[in-house]
Formats: structure tokens, sequence, C-alpha cells
């Protein structure tokens, strides 16, 4: 694959690779509007200025980058209907280099190739195309997944989102107010909305989709990219158990109403409740007690659950049994437990005609891409829901991602770069 784009992808995200690395979990911690994410979001916007592409930051915190048509008016009319391409560089913690950041810088570089074409006459445009980055999509700060695009489509109501606490109980409203946003502006955006003709986010693959038997060759190595099919429907719930606090040392084991014990029950169960329905994912990976202390017993017990599967019912249902289950573990512990829904997204089905363009543009340079289902979440597929919206995956090794392990091949980076400049010059 041409050295070139491989170079200039991997020269971008090597600008990276110092910000945000977490010493403690290892790879990186990028929480929306950390320090670590705050100079990400500003490399990429001195990045899109260095190309003269002219940079705003809307109302929810979205950056735009945008490369106008040649001597068009630069205005939100001039843009109607663009060509829009981009990811987001907030990660969860301690995360892997690729997951976002990878579309992002992929975008730019393949902005550079359009631009070259544009500029050798092999490109002509009559569209205008832009760059994004979204503002927490990963949810590790707010709890809230792909919150800049449900706020631009309206997905989350903006009092909620704003009401929104990080762990040090600062709220969303008061974080974005000191990162120069406008709480008042925020919401449902459809000049911003009206803008977005196509939607093209290029991310890490997160599995072993592209690495599967289906899709290996006989030396076990799978096609470099795939086209985004589906993304399984998949939502947060917090299941919040109370007990009585006490002394580790002076309360008996038989006196105790210990909510670490009926959280750890409910963890087990939820293993074997996702375990015996098909395509479904379960998961606890986080829990809070609190107060939180070696000597202490707990008074309450946080856990948050993400569950996943293609049928929306199930994972409703799989819900109430995860919740039935820890109201029997916690009444046998003498606690209580309250589950709230913190987030749900439906099963989306990408736009199938951008799909089919995607894969025609794709095939050309990967002759084996395949249509790829996952069980990630994307700001791609919450703008699905209003603009047609579709995804590229690269080749990730071992599948393994929202790990340090996260890993990209130079020259898949490489192909992605080109990929995408193929498929954006195919709708320009
Ligand atoms: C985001 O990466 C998610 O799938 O939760
Ligand atoms: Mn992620
Ligand atoms: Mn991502």
């Amino acid at each position: 694959m041409n050295n070139v784009h491989s170079q200039r992808v991997n020269s971008l995200l090597g600008a990276l690779e110092d910000i945000g690395r977490d010493a403690k979990r290892g790879g990186y911690s990028r929480p929306v509007y950390s320090a670590a994410e705050t100079t990400l979001r500003e490399w990429f916007i001195a990045e899109a200025t260095g190309r003269s592409l002219e940079v705003s930051t809307d109302a929810n915190g979205i950056i735009w980058a945008w490369w106008d048509v040649p001597g068009s008016a630069k205005n939100a009319a001039s843009r109607r209907g663009a060509l829009v391409t981009g990811s987001h560089l907030d990660s969860v913690p301690g995360g892997g280099a690729f997951d976002g950041p990878l579309g992002v810088a992929s975008a730019l570089a393949a902005y550079d190739q359009l631009a070259a074409r544009e500029a050798s006459g092999e490109l002509v445009r009559n569209r205008a195309m832009a760059i994004t980055v979204f503002p927490e999509e990963e949810g590790s700060r707010f709890g809230v997944a792909c919150l800049g695009s449900r706020l631009l489509t309206g997905a989350i109501d903006p009092v909620r989102a704003l009401n929104l606490r990080d762990e040090q109980g600062n709220t969303f409203a008061e974080v974005a107010t000191a990162h120069g946003l406008d709480p008042a502006r925020m919401g449902r955006d459809e000049t911003a909305l009206a803008q977005i003709g196509d939607f093209i986010e290029l991310h890490v693959e997160q599995g072993k989709g592209l690495n599967s038997e289906e899709h290996t060759d006989h030396a076990g190595r799978g096609p470099a990219i795939a086209v985004g099919d589906t993304i399984l429907g998949h939502g947060r719930w917090r299941l919040s158990f109370s007990g009585q606090g006490n002394h580790a040392g002076t309360t008996l084991m038989a006196d105790r109403s210990d909510p670490m014990i009926a959280a750890a029950q409910t963890i087990v169960a939820v293993r074997s409740i996702g375990s015996a329905q098909d395509n479904a994912r379960a998961t606890v990976g986080r829990l809070e007690p609190v107060p939180g202390g070696t000597n202490v017993i707990a008074s309450r017990v946080d856990l948050w659950l993400d569950v996943r599967h293609p049928e929306d019912a199930v994972t409703a249902m799989l819900v109430e049994k995860i919740h039935g289950q820890a109201q029997k573990l916690a009444a046998f512990e003498g606690c209580t437990v309250h589950l709230t829904e913190e987030s749900f997204s439906t099963t989306v089905h990408f736009d199938a005609g951008l799909t089919r363009s995607l894969a025609q543009s794709v095939r050309r340079l990967v002759p084996g891409a395949p249509l790829l289902p996952t069980g990630a979440g994307h700001d791609a597929g919450v703008l699905a829901a209003l603009v047609p919206s579709g995804m590229l995956y690269v080749r990730n090794p071992s599948g393994i991602s929202h790990s340090p392990q996260e890993y990209v091949e130079d020259d898949d980076a490489s192909a992605g770069v080109l990929a995408l400049a193929d498929a954006l010059e195919d709708l320009l």
C-alpha cells in the first residue's frame, strides 16, 4: 500500500501519542473537555486551519471544518446537503489510540488526497465537504454516549443533558460553559442538520469481524476494510443497591445488609442471563461503592449495566430479568435496589443507498471488503435516524478495543485513508 498515505495518517496520529496517556490504567484517558481532550480538539482545529478549512464550533460543541466549493458563498445555504465525515477524540478510561482519532486523522488525510485531486483537475466538486469532531462519544465523563450527536439530532432533551454530572459532581452545563459554550443554545440544530447530506464515519474495527473465518484467506488474513451494515441496539442502566453502612470489624457477619454482596451476586447473574440469550451482550464494567473504604461496609453500591441485542424487545426483556434477579438478591441481603435507564439506542441499519455506494467505492481498492455488523455504538448510528449515514471499518488484527491493546497496522490505516478518499470522491 502507498506509503505516503500511511505516513500521513501515522504522523497525524503520532502527534497525539503522548496526549492523555493514563499511567495507572495504561492506554489513554481522554474524557470530554478534560485537558487531554481539549488539547486534541485544539490539535484538530490547528490541523484543519492549517489546511485553510473554515473551522467553527457549534452550539453543541461539535467542531466543523469546512471545505467549501470553490467560488461558493461559504454560508449555511451553500453548505446545505454537504458531505460530512468525522469521528470523535474523547476516549473510554484506559482506551486505545485509534477509537475515534483514527477517523478524525483519516478524514484529514483523505481531505489531503482530495485537495490534491482537485488541484490537478482530477476532481471537480459541486458539493461542500466538512470534517466533524463530536464531543462525548464514549459517554465516559457524563454517562450518555454520543452526547454531541444526540443533542444535535434532538435524541436527548438538552435540559436532561445539561444536568448530567461527572464523577466530581460538575454538571455538563458547568463544564460546557467553562469551554465557551452557551447551555441555552444547546439542543436540536436544524441548520446544522440540513448541512449533513450524508455522513460517513471511518473507525477502527472493534471486534473480530474482519478476521473471522468467513472473511479470512488461507493465510488467516482478512481484508483491510469493511463497510458498516448494522449497529446492535444498546443501552446503559444504573442499578443502585442500598444497604446498611457499618463498621467492618464490629459488625457480625450475620448482622449485615451489605449492598456489595447483592451487587456482586447480580454481576454473576448478568453473566449467566446474557450468556443464555443468543446474540446478547451483557456487561458490568463499572461499580462504585459508597463511601468506598477497606474497613467500611458500603451503604450504597452503584453498578452500571451495558446490554446489547439486535432486537430491542429482547434487550428490554434481558434488563427486566436482570432487574428482577437483582431485586431478589438485594432482598435476601436485606438491601433494596433501584434501576435507572441512562441511555438507549435502537438497532441501526445504515442507509441502503449510501452503503451500496460505499461498498462499490471501497471494493475497487479492497475487492473483498465485506459488509459488517458491529456491536459498538457510534455517532454515525445516532445521525442515521435523520440523515443517510454509513461507516468504514479498518481491520484490527486482534479485534481488541476499549483497551490499550487496540491496534491498527500502518498499511491498513493507509488503505483506510484511500478507501475513505475514494468513497468521498464518488459522493462529491
Ligand atoms: C462505544 O464505543 C460503545 O459502543 O459503547
Ligand atoms: Mn469507543
Ligand atoms: Mn468510537
